[in-house]
């Protein structure tokens, strides 16, 4: 059995492998992505300039702790290279998303950026995707009505909770995952979710460039 965190770590690295002097860099969220900061904020620590968005609060944290000098979206609404980890990939590197909900934040900084690469230990891949709910955030007021729609289509929605009140976000929202069992069509799926009061999802399609997946103790390579 190899080490799951090892597989991180190397899938991490490998991208970091890509960053260059100047850039702006997409900060992912997750236990991957902390091994790319903890990785960039060594960079940083010899001599080279970059600048990093955080996907979510914890990335932000971590990304002082490692140095990284930060900047926003407003400031560089052009991100060069997002490094981001996923819960699932696909053949065509379609992923699932927001295992720790910061799916909405990272979404966004992905559209931003010209090239995103994601970072994955092996027990990512499923080909479909399954394996793995799909987190929809949503604006509390209307969690309801859109989890009966949801219950309606067949799509089983759970709101996430913490400490038995609901999971809030960092942008102050709720969390429904959706207990999809196996997604044949998550173009179809996308289009499904699109209801009011739905601010994002953690499906994320045709957005990703790249990905190293971590596999024992070698990193393999897929390109969309
Ligand atoms: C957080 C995410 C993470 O990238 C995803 O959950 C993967 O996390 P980890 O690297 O810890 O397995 O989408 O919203």
């Amino acid at each position: 059995m190899f080490d799951v965190k090892n597989e991180k770590q190397l899938a991490a690295e490998a991208a970091v492998g890509l960053v260059k002097e100047g850039m702006i860099i997409g900060l992912g969220s997750g236990s991957t992505a902390a091994f790319a900061i903890e990785a960039i904020g060594k960079l940083v620590a010899g001599g080279m300039q970059l600048s990093g968005i955080p996907t979510s609060v914890a990335s932000e944290v971590l990304a002082k702790e490692a140095g990284i000098p930060l900047t926003t979206l407003e400031e560089n609404p052009v991100v060069d290279l997002t490094i981001d980890g996923a819960d699932r990939f696909d053949d065509r590197l379609n992923l699932i998303k927001g295992g720790g909900g910061a799916m909405l934040r990272e979404k966004i900084v992905a559209s931003c950026s010209k090239r995103l690469v994601i970072i994955t230990d092996a027990g990512k891949y499923a080909n479909p995707l399954s394996g793995f709910p799909v987190p929809v955030e949503v604006v509390p007021f209307s969690h309801h009505p859109i989890a009966l729609q949801f219950e309606e289509q067949g799509l089983r929605p759970v709101i996430r909770q913490r400490e038995g009140a609901p999971f809030v976000t960092d942008e102050g929202n709720y969390i429904l995952d959706l207990q999809i069992d196996q997604i044949d069509n998550p173009q179809e799926l996308e289009r499904k979710l699109d209801l009011p009061g739905v601010v994002g999802h953690g499906l994320f399609t045709g957005m990703a460039d790249e990905l190293f997946m971590g596999d024992g103790n070698s990193v393999q390579h897929f390109t969309r």
